[in-house]
């Protein structure tokens, strides 16, 4: 990501913010990214979150950022089945797009994470991941003097955790991506999808059951559920892990499906290498799991069904915020 492009964003969210204070249309395109009140979204604050987010120096070699694992050209995941963290370690699990995860309600496959700023701690944690530390990070980006002063002139402080996870997360709330043709046709432009996509929303939203666990906007309702992906998960048992209850066992947070066509593979362990896969898991009823959710039933479809369902899911591609 070069400064000309992080120039022309910040132009352009500056344009929405003038916007924002003169047209009402334009207020609901910047007043719906959600961001909490200690951490208001600048332009300023969005540009060096940037640069952190690019930064390799964030991991203990110096060899990973985090757009190492979210790259802009694919949707922000990496198209591994398992991320590789430093030194060739095999990441816990699929690495999820961060797009639109302003909107996100809990964060990481478990859940338990309730915002962006205490997330931007956990990768640079991870032994699996950028294996370093904060205090370590800090101590590197400190002799950096542009590093210096932005966090003086944005923060008015000297450059610390605060100053690092928030000016990150901001970057990450800029990322949004809502304008797929599925937007435009809910939007009311009917003929932004063809008749096959068409036929495959219906399918998604009516005939199947779909939207109870994926329904828009997010095409998630955030819960953390079990889609019964295997009879024994084996090592990873999902948010089991946090408090250790049974019931727990095997649910991971209902993934959003905007992108997805750009995000393969899929599951939390990357286990499914296409959207037909996945579709035939669930048209076969799942894994016989004692915490599988009910709504997950067998079905049948034809291969023009299914094909039309994939085509639906490729209708939820936004790429505008990133390109
Ligand atoms: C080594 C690869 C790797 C690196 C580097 C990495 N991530 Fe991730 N990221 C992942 C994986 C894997 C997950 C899913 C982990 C889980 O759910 O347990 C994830 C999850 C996330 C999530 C949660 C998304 C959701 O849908 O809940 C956010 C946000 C995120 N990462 C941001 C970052 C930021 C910010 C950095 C840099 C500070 C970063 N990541 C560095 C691999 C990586
Ligand atoms: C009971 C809730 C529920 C229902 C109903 C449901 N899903 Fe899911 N879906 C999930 C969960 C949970 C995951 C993640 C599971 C995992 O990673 O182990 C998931 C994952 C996916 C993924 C992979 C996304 C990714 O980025 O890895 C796709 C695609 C998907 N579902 C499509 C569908 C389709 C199509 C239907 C309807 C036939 C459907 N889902 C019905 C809960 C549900």
């Amino acid at each position: 990501m070069n400064f000309n492009k992080s120039v022309f964003f910040g132009a352009l969210l500056i344009i929405l913010i003038g916007w924002n204070c003169s047209g009402p249309e334009e207020k609901t395109v910047f007043s719906k990214i959600p961001f909490p009140k200690d951490n208001p979204i600048t332009a300023e604050k969005i540009a060096f979150g940037k640069r952190l987010f690019f930064d390799k120096r964030l991991s203990r070699n110096n060899e990973m950022s985090c757009a190492t694992c979210h790259r802009p050209d694919k949707a922000f995941t990496d198209g591994l089945p398992k991320s590789k963290g430093v030194n060739g370690a095999l990441a816990m699990r699929n690495a999820p797009s961060i797009l639109n995860s302003s909107y996100f309600k809990r964060y990481m496959y478990d859940g338990e994470v309730k915002t962006l700023e205490e997330q931007v701690l956990v990768p640079i944690q991870d032994h699996r991941e950028m294996g370093s530390s904060m205090k370590e990070v800090l101590r590197k980006l400190s002799k950096d003097s542009r590093y210096r002063e932005l966090a003086k002139s944005i923060f008015n402080r000297e450059l610390d955790a605060y100053v690092v996870t928030r000016a990150i997360s901001t970057y990450e709330r800029s990322l949004i991506s809502r304008s797929s043709r599925f937007d435009r046709y809910r939007a009311g432009e009917k003929t932004a999808l063809n008749a096959n996509e068409l036929a495959g929303w219906k399918l998604f939203s009516e005939k199947l059951y779909c939207t109870k666990c994926h329904p828009a906007p997010d095409f998630t309702n955030y819960r953390v559920l079990s889609n019964g992906l295997y009879r024994d998960y084996g090592t990873d048992q999902g948010r089991f892990r946090i408090n250790g209850e049974e019931k727990e066992k095997g649910t991971f947070k209902v993934p959003s499906l905007r992108n997805v066509s750009l995000t393969a593979p899929y599951m939390h362990d990357g286990s499914m290498k296409t959207l037909k896969e996945v579709i035939l898991h669930y048209s076969n009823g799942g894994a016989d799991h004692p915490n599988k959710s009910a709504i997950i039933q067998r079905f049948s479809l034809t291969d023009l069904e299914i094909n039309q369902l994939c085509s639906f899911l490729e209708t939820l591609v936004d790429t505008s915020g990133v390109n």
